[in-house]
C-alpha cells in the first residue's frame, strides 16, 4: 500500500496580468466560469480525489480566496429572512465538513516551484497532489482528471504529471516531457523542459496544471536556481526527481481549458453554460437563433 494523498496544494499567487483590469484587486482564480470561479472547481476536482486538506498558496490581493471557502454568517442569514433556500443551500455547501483549508502567503513571485515549496511545512513527507486552477479540466469517464491520477498512483505509488498533446508551435507556453509509452495513457518520462522553443522541444507532450509528487520534491526545488523567465520552476526540480525516481505522465480522459488565457476562458463558459442546468436550453437558443444566425448570415 502506497501513502493516501490526502492534501493537495493550490499555487494562487500569480499577477494574472492577462486579465487586467479584471485581475488588478482580485485574484484570477476567483474569475467565474458560468457562476463558479475557477478556484472552487480546483478545490471540488481535489474533493473527488478524495483529499481533505487543500493548502493554497496566496499572495497580495487574494484574501477573497479565504473568504470564498469561510462561512459567510450575514449573507446566510440574509437569505434566511428572505427564504431563498436554494441559495442558502449552495453557499453552505462550497465545501463538505471534513476538508481543511490551510493558507501560505508566498511573500514573493518566486516561481511555481518557490510557491510549491512555500507548503513543504503543510504537506510534509507525504506525497501530495498540485492543481492549477486556470487549468480548468473537465473529466470524463473515470472522473475527474486528478480521480484519474491518484488512480495510477494507487497502482504505481510514483509521482505522475498530467499530460495532453499541444500544438507544435506552443510548446513554449509548457512544460514538455521526453515520453516513452508504457501503456495506453501511461508513458515514463525520460526528461522534462520548460517552455521550449518548437525546434528544442522533446515532442509535444505538455503538463496541463495537474501534477502527483513525492515529497523528496521539496529538497530538490530547495537547491533549484533560476530558470525559464527568472523563475524558480517546479518543471527544473522535476527534471532533478527523474534521475532519482520515476515519474509517469498520464492523458488523462477529459477536456482542458486554458483558463488564464482570453480564448480559453470563453471557451470554457460556453462549454459549461451549455451544460449548466438552469440555463443550458435558454442559453443554447440564444446562440443557435442569434449568435449562429448572425455569423453565418
Ligand atoms: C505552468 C508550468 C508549466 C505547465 C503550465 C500548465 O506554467 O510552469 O510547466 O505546463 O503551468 O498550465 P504557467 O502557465 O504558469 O506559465
Amino acid at each position: 500500500m502506497h501513502k493516501k494523498i490526502r492534501k493537495a496544494v493550490f499555487p494562487v499567487a500569480g499577477m494574472g496580468t492577462r486579465f487586467l483590469p479584471a485581475t488588478k484587486a482580485n485574484p484570477k482564480e476567483m474569475l467565474p466560469v458560468v457562476d463558479k470561479p475557477l478556484i472552487q472547481y480546483a478545490a471540488e476536482e481535489a474533493v473527488a480525489a478524495g483529499i481533505d486538506v487543500l493548502v493554497f498558496v496566496t499572495g497580495r490581493n487574494k484574501r477573497s480566496i479565504p473568504d470564498h471557502f469561510d462561512k459567510a454568517y450575514e449573507l446566510e442569514t440574509e437569505l434566511e429572512e428572505r427564504g431563498k433556500e436554494k441559495m442558502l443551500e449552495i453557499v453552505r455547501n462550497i465545501l463538505p465538513p471534513n476538508v481543511t483549508c490551510v493558507y501560505i502567503r508566498q511573500a514573493e513571485a518566486l516561481g511555481l516551484g518557490h510557491a510549491v515549496g512555500c507548503a513543504r511545512p503543510v504537506v510534509g513527507d507525504e506525497p501530495f497532489a498540485v492543481i492549477l486552477a486556470d487549468d480548468l479540466i473537465d473529466g470524463e469517464g473515470g472522473g475527474s482528471a486528478l480521480r484519474q491520477m491518484v488512480d495510477v498512483y494507487e497502482e504505481y505509488g510514483c509521482s505522475i504529471l498530467g499530460v495532453e498533446d499541444v500544438p507544435e508551435d506552443e510548446t513554449h507556453k509548457y512544460g514538455v516531457v521526453s515520453p516513452e509509452r508504457v501503456s495506453d495513457r501511461l508513458w515514463d518520462v525520460k526528461a522534462i523542459v520548460e517552455k521550449p522553443a518548437p525546434a528544442d522541444a522533446p515532442s509535444n507532450m505538455a503538463v496541463v496544471g495537474r501534477y502527483i509528487l513525492t515529497p523528496r520534491i521539496f529538497d530538490l526545488i530547495e537547491n533549484t536556481g533560476k530558470g525559464a523567465g527568472g523563475e524558480i520552476q517546479l518543471t527544473d526540480a522535476i527534471s532533478d526527481l527523474l534521475s532519482e525516481q520515476r515519474v509517469l505522465a498520464q492523458r488523462f480522459k477529459g477536456t482542458r481549458y486554458d483558463c488564464g488565457s482570453k480564448l480559453g476562458y470563453l471557451q470554457a463558459t460556453v462549454e459549461y453554460a451549455l451544460k449548466h442546468p438552469d440555463l443550458a436550453d435558454d442559453f443554447r437558443g440564444y446562440l443557435q437563433n442569434d449568435v449562429c444566425k448572425r455569423l453565418l448570415g
